[in-house]
């Protein structure tokens, strides 16, 4: 979910559905607002999008003030609908919530005992009850004690009834910031909600309480002694929020590759050998790492996948990966001496966040792989990489996903020069090849698109199909079978391309199509192997594969066959990506589908 609040001179209902414009990544399944309108409350609220909302505050009327919060919504209890839409209230006080409440159950049945009635199923509504249970005429204190109650994940935007000036903001584990300009302030779950009005900001820690007043805002912290806090200022502009002329994020995104691996890389490589002193990392700080574990949830997990093929290879120590909601479940054999690499777009996702924290207490060293600036796995993590792609919008992950790689590949480098199993003429061979990247990435996005678009045109009607490869290609078609899942609402699954016959295979007729990548020389004869057998049982085939494999393919193997510059070999996933990325932005499209919010989905997943 995500939420916002503004105190200021401007109509706060416009600046409250701008502001969520910019979170709608974080879900979609509801929104709604509210403003002291001459002393009143006024909430609007419905199911659906965000249009859905400006469509009912045309119909019902927009409530006009300069106080208020606002809330889009990722439906965890309860479904989306209008009565489970945020915000929710008590008798004196609203509040929209991003986060779950574990213990609501208990709370609820409390305030059902003391004769509350309830109109939706969500745990934020208890919480509301809750606030108003307890309100004293002080807010602050009314806060801090029903924090006390609380157990879980939580950010709230908080308006109590009797102060019609101002909005209360609190936070334990959901992420939010507190915005300041001259003479207004705001509250929002991520920066891009405020770019458009201003780039200061402060982080608001946990359990820390924030009030928005017209004089400004003020911190204290849960002993309600005031604190003093550290302004911070985006280095995102606006346009880097926006679409700029592209007709998605997604694609827009995909177009920004290039220039988000350079931004990333060039900082961290100097005299031609990677640089991470800053990020906490010299080939002292990590030679003694005897294991290393990844840890991550979804896109971020196959970035993982590709950073185990590549350490093992080039550092000879071992790598597991892992995914977050397990690793944290499962008492995880990890400890001192390992390393556990966390690595999370938004830094925030409650798993991986956990599964952080599990691996810190346990006595691993703890590496954060990060692109939000400042998010909670930024700050608790002992050593900090920042990919620095800039603000990903769309849900589907592109160039957050490419500058996770371009920073595994520069850890694997290190790390294989700390272990003395690569030479430091090796490892400025390997790094000089990464610093081509970006154009090769440009040269891929220039000359795929239009295959892509056409071979897109095939998917349509698809229900079901296979992505096949070994090694590296088999950790990459991993990503390329979830993207275009997410995107196209099409099923798909990636296999290891020896697997198949071990089952999957019986899946194939001329109906499943099976994407197949190969781009690792010494297997590629083994992967068109694969390929043979699929074809032969009726499967349409689209290749990708290396130009050096385009030119040696018999004709009639493959139905497809997408083309892509041969680049060192271990660097394949960087460009190998693009293609996949672009087939699936193309079948969602065709599907009628917006890629930017497949349903069901959110960009940043603060729960468990
Ligand atoms: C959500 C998103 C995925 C993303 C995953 C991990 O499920 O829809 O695109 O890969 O979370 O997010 P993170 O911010 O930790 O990289």
């Amino acid at each position: 979910c995500g939420i916002v609040g503004y105190v200021g001179p401007k109509d706060c209902s416009e600046v409250l559905v701008n502001a969520l414009t910019k979170l709608e990544y974080r879900g979609y399944d509801s929104a709604g607002i509210a403003v002291f309108d001459n002393g009143e409350i006024k909430t609007v609220k419905t199911k659906g999008k965000l249009q859905d909302l400006k469509d009912k505050l045309a119909e019902v009327g927009t409530p006009k003030g300069h106080v208020g919060i606002g809330h889009t919504r990722w439906a965890t209890h309860g479904e989306p609908s209008d009565v489970n839409s945020h915000p929710h209230s008590g008798a004196r006080v609203t509040i929209v919530h991003n986060g779950i409440i574990e213990n609501y159950m208990e709370l609820k049945d409390f305030l059902i005992s003391k004769g509350r009635t309830f109109l939706s199923d969500t745990d934020t509504e208890v919480v509301a009850q809750l606030l108003d249970y307890k309100y004293n005429g002080n807010p602050l204190e009314t806060i801090d004690s029903v924090m006390a109650e609380l157990k879980g994940s939580f950010a709230l935007g908080i308006m109590f009834k009797d102060f019609s000036d101002r909005v209360f903001a609190v936070r334990r584990e959901s992420p939010l910031i507190v915005g300041v300009a001259e003479g207004e302030c705001f509250i929002a779950s991520d920066v891009p909600a405020i770019l458009q009005y201003t780039r200061d900001y402060y982080l608001l820690d946990h359990d820390e309480i924030v009030t928005l007043s017209p004089d400004g805002v003020s911190f204290v912290d849960e002993h309600l002694d005031p604190i003093e806090k550290e302004l911070q200022t985006a280095d995102w502009d606006m346009e880097a929020a926006e679409k700029g002329g592209y007709p998605h994020f997604m694609i827009k995104e995909i177009n920004e590759q290039p220039e988000a691996i350079r931004t990333t890389i060039m900082p961290r490589i100097k005299e031609g050998l990677p640089f991470l002193e800053e990020c906490g990392i010299t080939t002292e700080t990590i030679k003694d790492f005897k294991n290393i574990t990844i840890v991550a949830c979804g896109t971020a997990m196959h970035a993982g996948m590709v950073g185990k093929y590549v350490i093992e290879d080039l550092a000879r120590v071992s790598v597991n990966v892992d995914i977050a909601s397990e690793f944290r479940y499962r008492n995880p054999i990890v400890g001192e001496g390992d390393l556990v690499i966390i690595i999370s777009q938004s830094g925030e996702t409650a798993d991986s966040l956990a599964a952080m924290r599990l691996a810190k207490q346990k006595g691993a060293k703890t590496l954060a792989i990060v692109n939000a600036k400042g998010s909670s796995i930024a700050r608790e993590a002992d050593m900090l990489i920042y990919t620095l792609a800039g603000p990903e919008i769309s849900v589907p992950s592109t160039k957050a996903y490419i500058t996770q790689l371009s920073v595994m590949y520069l850890f694997a480098f290190e790390l294989a020069l700390a272990k003395e199993t690569i030479s430091t003429a090796e490892c400025k061979r390997l790094v000089s090849a990464l610093t081509k990247m970006p154009e090769a990435v440009q040269y891929v996005i220039d000359n795929c698109e239009e295959i892509c678009k056409f071979v897109a045109t095939k998917l349509v009607a698809t229900d079901s199909l296979l992505y096949i490869g070994r090694g590296l290609d088999y950790a990459l078609s991993m990503e390329g079978s979830l993207k275009l899942k997410e995107v196209s609402y099409i099923h798909s699954e990636s296999y290891a391309a020896g697997e198949l016959k071990h089952g999957t295979i019986s899946l194939i007729d001329e109906d499943v199509p099976v994407i197949a990548v190969a781009t690792q020389t010494g297997i590629i004869p083994k992967t068109i192997s694969n390929v043979v057998e699929v074809k032969s049982r009726g499967a349409k085939v689209i290749l990708v594969c290396t130009d050096a494999c385009a030119r040696e393919l018999k004709d009639g193997v493959a139905d497809y066959v997408i083309e892509i510059p041969h680049t060192d070999e271990l660097l394949m996933p960087i460009t190998a990506v693009v293609p996949l990325q672009i087939l699936a932005y193309y079948t969602s499209i065709n599907r009628g589908i917006d890629p930017d919010k497949p349903k069901n989905l959110a960009k940043s997943v603060t729960v468990e």
